[in-house]
């Protein structure tokens, strides 16, 4: 156990909430759903749903790398997005540029190693852009990673793995599990143990379905906007208290 006067503020209020920093899960998927039920009822456009729920991640961000969580994915617009309102699908696109060109420096401030997820080549070019200069930029810090997905869908990474192998002249016997995962769009991550949905949603909504076959599941009601520290770290202690089994019969 570390001493206890080594810990930082964010570990120090996780700790007295009941967690054991110990058992931290090394990487949490979060699925950061509910923004435009949190706008619409508050009368405010769906856009200032999505804008509050990118002060949320900022601050999610910022205390799990504290907390020492050592990678941290989120959705931010899936392959499916796309079937919203022009004007919605835009002001996300704006939002997510603003945001990866804005935050970069207190990224880079705080060690944190910027990733990204999905088909970049469909996106608008300036968001491309800005999202390969995180990259770039962030490539030799030792914090948190933190992987953006964007135009991600669980279905087409493992279409594009099985499409990269197909292009290397794999035979039937080539196609195994581990030629698959390599092949995923960040190979050198460890799967997730926790994957957290915010507003109360019980379903998937084709996030990380390959790496996410054993992760832990963790449904919170609030919606994304209104998702607090303590709730992600109620939600670590939800999954310091499973019995994870990989289809063994346990400890
Ligand atoms: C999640 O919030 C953000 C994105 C999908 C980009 P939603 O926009 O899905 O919010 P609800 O589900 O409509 O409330
Ligand atoms: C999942 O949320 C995608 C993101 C959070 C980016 P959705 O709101 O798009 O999912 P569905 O449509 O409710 O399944
Ligand atoms: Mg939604």
């Amino acid at each position: 156990m570390a001493e206890v006067t080594n810990l930082n503020e964010a570990q120090e209020a996780a700790v007295a909430a009941g967690l054991d920093l110990e058992r931290l899960p090394a990487h949490i998927g979060i699925i950061m759903d509910g923004n435009g039920r949190w706008a619409t009822e508050r009368g405010l456009p769906r856009l200032a749903g999505h804008r509050d729920g990118y002060k949320t991640l900022r601050s999610v961000l910022l205390f799990a790398n504290d907390l020492g969580i050592r990678y941290l994915t989120v959705y931010a617009f899936s392959a499916e997005n796309w079937r919203r309102p022009e004007d919605e699908v835009h002001g996300l696109m704006s939002l997510i540029e603003q945001a990866a060109v804005d935050e970069l420096r207190v990224m880079h401030q705080n060690n944190v190693r910027v990733r990204v997820a999905g088909r970049l080549n469909e996106v608008p070019e300036g968001l491309r852009r800005a999202l390969e200069r995180g990259v770039e930029t962030t490539a030799f810090n030792t914090g948190i990673v933190f992987t953006l997905a964007v135009n991600y869908g669980g279905r087409a990474e493992i279409v594009d793995a099985v499409r990269a192998l197909a292009s290397e002249g794999a035979t039937p016997d080539d196609i195994t599990e581990e030629a698959i995962s390599k092949r995923l769009y960040n190979p050198d991550i460890p799967e997730p143990d926790l994957l957290i949905r915010t507003a109360g949603e019980m379903r998937w909504s084709n996030f990380l379905l390959w790496q996410g076959a054993y992760a832990e599941l963790v449904v919170a009601d609030m919606p994304w906007p209104a998702f607090s520290l303590d709730d992600l770290v109620s939600a670590c202690i939800e999954y310091q208290n499973r019995t994870r089994k990989f289809g063994g019969v346990g400890r």
